[in-house]
Parts: structure tokens; C-alpha cells; sequence
């Protein structure tokens, strides 16, 4: 987690750095910190809080020029947010500058010995111990230094270097954690991520994992960790700086929330032509996907919620055994895998450790993997066997909304896909899923329509201290993800639960100061959720339920309603659900005076186990 941002080139104010560093806040956002080289001279500021707070402590020193710099946001692992710990970190005679995303996991041992030779230690960090490697290796050239010190080093690491000695070189390094390339006009710049760069570069190289780069004004150049030299390979960036901010919504995930009828729209038209699923990069021919046994799921979070959607929709459409955990899970199981397995793994960043550690232990057993991804050039898609992107657009809120939806209609249409190869989906009942399918992205424009009945729910049940989110079937997913939201993003404790296991606990904590959300579309277990809602209000629960538009039973019972328009095929419901899940969240919180697009502790990639 943590954002690093560098930049070497023509002079250029700290404030669009600072833009720029604000790009990466979503990474961790509890402490910050930049440094630049001026005449001579380290110009270092660091600050425990978010970058707003910084930039509003540098207003005299926005428009100041810096033909290099290295800026960073923090989230904690070693040591609390503080300044001492906030980043970039300096080495004993304040010379060589450092900024650090990932976990040096020997760092005591390393610290300890640097102690004895004398060295001395400012911060908790596990990162100092880099700059004070490099410190102990410099003998003339920053690259040698740093390499020699990389090798001491275990753990995952991307690392930003400059120092006063040599201020025309910019030294960044790639191992576990992602690092870019940017390539501008009058410059070159590193980041953990492209939105950080957007309005400086139009191309970029993906750094590789165990790659070094020695970045001039002018020139890059990129090494193994073994000292070969590497070829460039140069990609332009498709994303517009304009995708990457807030058009005139107060919070980004409010904004990304109405995103999604586009982002369907886009997935549905980009993969579906003439009745026809394709997937470009899918990399997965006939004869193995007739031949596929198992599929595992893995992924984490809100992703992990769109792969329980898929498992219940691929069992049913395409005759497969589906097995689903969470990958911090699965990636340390025993597994019995074979060569007709498939590891489907989900991910909006492509970056999250645990996915990636899953699908690296996968490959070395043989099994084939396909990878759900929203960001291009990310290390999931460099990794998987095949890929399918989200194409969902730049996501920047913390908690996720839109990449979720476009992840389960991705997975929709690959189950919709592999069924057909299997013959267990029917020509003519692909083409009726297809058309309601299409008309999807409307459906959702009528939820949003209906944001200030939402706006009305939420005031009520924001003073609820404790809620349960209750479904089945197809939609116990939306249940555990309207959940995740609420808690993330509102702090209120929040558990989803398949309707038919409350009585097996959680039917405890109904009572009169309590929510309980009821998804209750019109379905084949439409019944059992009224049964299950007559227990809540028994016991004086207050009931908000997702129901379709025209209900009446499952309404009568409940305090508050939000309606969801009636689907021939209830399997897709779960993408209308989720509208009104997010927007109840988001204006819960909001009610609540929460950060909503920076909720506390949290960070939107999770690059550390
Ligand atoms: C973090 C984010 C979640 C996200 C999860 C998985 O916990 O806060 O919003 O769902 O990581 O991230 P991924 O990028 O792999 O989808």
C-alpha cells in the first residue's frame, strides 16, 4: 500500500506533485512526505496526516521549482503514523533520500547491525534500513549502492532513491510491490500507479518484478537485479486525466456508483457482438475448456463477493465443480489440483498480494489461470495465463462500487460463454439471457433515479448500531458485499448472512435498535425470505428491504423499501441489488459525517500479505 511518486526532468512546481501524490492517496493516506533537491540541498517535508493538510503547511512553497524530487503517501505497517515515520527517509548525513512501498521483512536483524557500526535510526520503520544500507555501500555511484543493498534485502519492495551526491540520476527498484515508468516530455517520473502521472505522461514501462531503473532527464535505463540490461518496452497510456477525477460529485464514490450503467454498457458491447461472447486475450481453447473439471475461485474483498456471484451461476449454467476462498485462504491450503483445473482469480488493482501469491502457487502446480482485471498492465494480467478486463474506468474511492458490478457481468457472460462451449446452455436461452442482459445498464439508471428515497432510508437507519444484511441464493453474495460496504465506509458493524443460517446465531442481536437488510427479489426462495423477515419483525427488528418493483408481501413487513425493477432471469439481480446496497452505504456514512472516499485504516490496494 503506500503511493511513491519521483520525478527527474525540467523544473517543476511542488504543487502538481502534490496533485499528482493526491492521485495515489487511495494506496494509504495516514501520513505523507516529499523531498526535492534545490541548489545544492534537500528541501524535506513531512506531515502526519493527509496531503491536503500538507499542502495547506507548504502554501508558500506550492509554485517552488525542483528538477527532482521523491513524494510519498503512507499506510502504516511498521511503526504508527507519525512524523518521524512518515516518508521519505533520510540516511545519517542527510545525502540520500528514500521513499518505499511494501514490508523489508529482516529489517530488525539489518537495523540491529547497522546500530553496532554505528549508525543512527530516527523512525520505527522497517524502510530506514534501506537508506542506511545504501548509505553504508556508497562508494561513488548511487546504482551500486542501492544494488548492493537490495541484495540484503527480503520482503517486497518498490524503492524511490535520489541523493545530493548525484542529483542528475533517479534510481527505482521493483520487487513484489508495482512500480511505473513514466515517460513525459521534459522529464521522467516513477509512480506506484498511472493516475499519479496522468496529466505529465502519455507513455509508460511497466516495471518488472526484480528490475532496477536508472532514470534521467532524459534517458531511462533498466537492469535485472542480476545486471543485465533490460529492453524497454514502452506501452501509451489509455486512461484520460479527466477519468481520474470527481466531475462535480462530492465523492468519488458517488461518483463511480452512477458509473456502472456505462461501465455495463461498455463491458456488454466491447465482448458481445451479434449474439457472440469473445474474449480477446482469453487464452483458453475449446478442447480445454470442454475438458475443465474444477474451477477455483480465489480473490479478495469486494472481488471476492463477485467471484461468490460467479460460483453460483457457473454451477448452474455450465456443469462445473466451483470451490471459492478468499486468497489470504487459499494460498496456504493443501490442494489437490490437476491439469483440468482452472484458478479463476478476480481483482479491480491486479496488485493485491495474497491474489498474486495464489496465482504464482498455482502456476507451479500446472494449473491454468484467468484473471478478472480492471487495470491495465497491472502484475495479475502480466502473470495470468488469460485475461478479461473490467474496463470499468480508473476506480479511486476505497470502497469499491463500480468494479464490483462489471466484475460480475464479466463473469456472467464467461460463464455464459463456457456453457455455451459445454452445450450446457442452450442457443435460444443464450440469446434471451443476452437481451436482458443488454438492458441491464437501464435498470440501474432506475435505481439511481430513486437516490433521494435512499437519501431518506439512510437518515432513518443511520442511528442503527449494529446490522445484519441477510439474503439467499444468488444474492447471499449481495448480502456479505451490502455489508462490507456499510462497515467500511460508515464504521457501523455490519454482517451478511445467508437468511437460513440466522437462527443459528446471529437472530441474537435482533431487537428494536438494529437494522436488518433483507435482499428479497421476486424468486424460488421468495418465500423463505418472508418467513425469515416474519421471525425479524417478531422480534421488533427494523427491516429495510431490496425487493422488485410491485412487491407487497415482503414490503408490508418492512420499515423501509428500496425497489429494484422485476428481471425475467433473477440470477442477474445481483448487479441491480448492489446499486442500492452502495447508495444506502454511502449516504449512511455521509449521514454519519464519515470520510467516505478515504474511510479510516483501510487502503484500495493491498500490496503486503
Ligand atoms: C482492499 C480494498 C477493497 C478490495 C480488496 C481487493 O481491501 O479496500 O475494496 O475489494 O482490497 O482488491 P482488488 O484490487 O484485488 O480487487
Amino acid at each position: 500500500m503506500c503511493g511513491i511518486l519521483g520525478y527527474i526532468g525540467k523544473e517543476r512546481a511542488l504543487g502538481t506533485f502534490l496533485d499528482g501524490l493526491s492521485r495515489l492517496e487511495y494506496r494509504g493516506y495516514d501520513s505523507c512526505g516529499v523531498v526535492g533537491i534545490k541548489e545544492g540541498n534537500f528541501f524535506l517535508k513531512k506531515h502526519p496526516g493527509k496531503i491536503h493538510e500538507l499542502r495547506s503547511g507548504l502554501k508558500d512553497f506550492l509554485e517552488e521549482r525542483f528538477p527532482i524530487g521523491i513524494f510519498h503517501t503512507r499506510w502504516a505497517t511498521h511503526g504508527r503514523p507519525s512524523q518521524a515515520n512518515a516518508h521519505p527517509h533520510l540516511d545519517c548525513k542527510s545525502q540520500i533520500a528514500i521513499v518505499h512501498n511494501g514490508i523489508i521483512e529482516n529489517y530488525l536483524a539489518l537495523k540491529d547491525a547497522l546500530i553496532k557500526e554505528g549508525h543512527k535510526f530516527v523512525s520505527e520503520t522497517d524502510t530506514e534500513v534501506v537508506v542506511h544500507l545504501i548509505e553504508k555501500f556508497y562508494n561513488g555511484s548511487l546504482k551500486d549502492a542501492v544494488y548492493k543493498a537490495i541484495k540484503k534485502l527480503h520482503g517486497s519492495f518498490s524503492l524511490g532513491v535520489i541523493s545530493l551526491k548525484d542529483p542528475t540520476r533517479l534510481i527505482a527498484v521493483r520487487k513484489g510491490s508495482p512500480l511505473i515508468v513514466g515517460l513525459g516530455k521534459d522529464g521522467n517520473f516513477i509512480a506506484s500507479d498511472i493516475p499519479a502521472i496522468l496529466p505529465f505522461a502519455k507513455e509508460v514501462v511497466y516495471l518488472k518484478d526484480e528490475e532496477v531503473a536508472v532514470i534521467r532527464s532524459d534517458k531511462v535505463e533498466i537492469f535485472h537485479f542480476k545486471g543485465s540490461s533490460v529492453k524497454l518496452e514502452i506501452e501509451r497510456i489509455r486512461i484520460k486525466p479527466q477519468d481520474a477525477e470527481k466531475k462535480g460529485f462530492e465523492h468519488f464514490m458517488l461518483k463511480e456508483i452512477h458509473e456502472q450503467p456505462e461501465a455495463l454498457k461498455r463491458i456488454f458491447s466491447l465482448y458481445v457482438k451479434r449474439n457472440t461472447i469473445e474474449f480477446p486475450y482469453l487464452n483458453l481453447d475449446e478442447k480445454y475448456v470442454k475438458s475443465l473439471k474444477k474451477i477455483f475461485i480465489t480473490a479478495c474483498g469486494t472481488a471476492y463477493h463477485a467471484g461468490y456471484v460467479a460460483k453460483y451461476f457457473l454451477e448452474k449454467y455450465c456443469d462445473l465443480d466451483i470451490e471459492i476462498d478468499t486468497s489470504s485462504e487459499f494460498r496456504y491450503r493443501t490442494l489437490n489440483v490437476t491439469k483440468n483445473d482452472l484458478l479463476l482469480t478476480i481483482s479491480q488493482s491486479g496488485e493485491t498480494a495474497d491474489t498474486l501469491a495464489a496465482v504464482r502457487d498455482m502456476e507451479r502446480h500446472g494449473v491454468k489461470v484467468l484473471s478478472i482485471c480492471n487495470v491495465e498492465g497491472s502484475t495479475l494480467t502480466k502473470e495470468s495465463d488469460g485475461i478479461i478486463f473490467t474496463h470499468a474506468g480508473p476506480e479511486i474511492g476505497v470502497a469499491s462500487t463500480k468494479a464490483y458490478t462489471a466484475q460480475i457481468m464479466v463473469l456472467v457472460l464467461l460463464a455464459l460463454y463456457i456453457g455455451k462451449i459445454r452445450k450446457t446452455i442452450a442457443e435460444k436461452d443464450l440469446k434471451v439471457m443476452l437481451r436482458e442482459l443488454s438492458v441491464l445498464p437501464e435498470h440501474q439508471k432506475e435505481i439511481l433515479a430513486k437516490i433521494n428515497e435512499v437519501k431518506k432510508i439512510a437518515k432513518e437507519f443511520s442511528k442503527f448500531g449494529c446490522f445484519l444484511f441477510l439474503a439467499r441464493g444468488i444474492n447471499y453474495p449481495s448480502a456479505l458485499e451490502g455489508a462490507l460496504k456499510l462497515k467500511e465506509i460508515s464504521y457501523i458493524p455490519a454482517e451478511g448472512y445467508p437468511a437460513g443460517e440466522m437462527k443459528h446465531g446471529p437472530i441474537a442481536l435482533i431487537d428494536e435498535y438494529r437494522g436488518v437488510v433483507c435482499v428479497a427479489p421476486k424468486d424460488f426462495l421468495y418465500e423463505k425470505m418472508i418467513s425469515n423477515m416474519q421471525e425479524i419483525k417478531a422480534r421488533k427488528g427494523k427491516i429495510l428491504a431490496i425487493v422488485n418493483c410491485g412487491d407487497t408481501q415482503a414490503s408490508r413487513l418492512s420499515d423501509a423499501v428500496i425497489h429494484c425493477p422485476q428481471l425475467k432471469n433473477n440470477d442477474f439481480s445481483p448487479m441491480l441489488v448492489a446499486v442500492g446496497l452502495q447508495l444506502f452505504a454511502y449516504y449512511v456514512a455521509k449521514n454519519l459525517g464519515c470520510e467516505i472516499d478515504q474511510p479510516r485504516n483501510l487502503a484500495k490496494s493491498v500490496t503486503v500479505e
